[in-house]
């Protein structure tokens, strides 16, 4: 399962992303009790990595992966891989 986040770029920069996040993931652990949630972006979307670190979530170098979706060459498919598990969520 993932966590994900977009938001217009005029909206950018008064932390509605990780309030958001925050509480998806209040109700993905505390009501649907999932054991763990992923987030994954482009490895040069530094703001989205900035997200997922405020969130307590951690990078898992051994799930980088190019995306699929996105042709070969393009800068934005080189993706990494976040994770957080139930114990872990505060
Ligand atoms: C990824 C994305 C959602 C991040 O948005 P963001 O505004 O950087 O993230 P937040 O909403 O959590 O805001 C955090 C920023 O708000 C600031 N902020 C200002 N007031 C704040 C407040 N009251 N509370 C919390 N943070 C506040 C924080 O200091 C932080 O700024 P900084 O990163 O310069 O230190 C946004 O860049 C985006 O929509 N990008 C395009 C789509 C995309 O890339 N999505 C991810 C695809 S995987």
């Amino acid at each position: 399962m993932e966590v994900g986040w977009r938001l217009a770029a005029d909206q950018w920069g008064h932390g509605y992303a990780t309030e958001g996040a925050r509480a998806a993931l209040d109700y993905a652990f505390g009501k649907l009790d999932f054991p763990e949630i992923v987030s994954f972006t482009s490895t040069i979307n530094v703001r989205s990595w900035r997200v997922m670190e405020r969130l307590g979530m951690r990078r898992d170098p051994n799930g980088d992966f190019e995306h699929p979706d996105v042709p070969e060459g393009h800068p934005l498919r080189p993706h990494v891989l976040y994770r957080i598990r139930r114990e872990d969520w505060t």
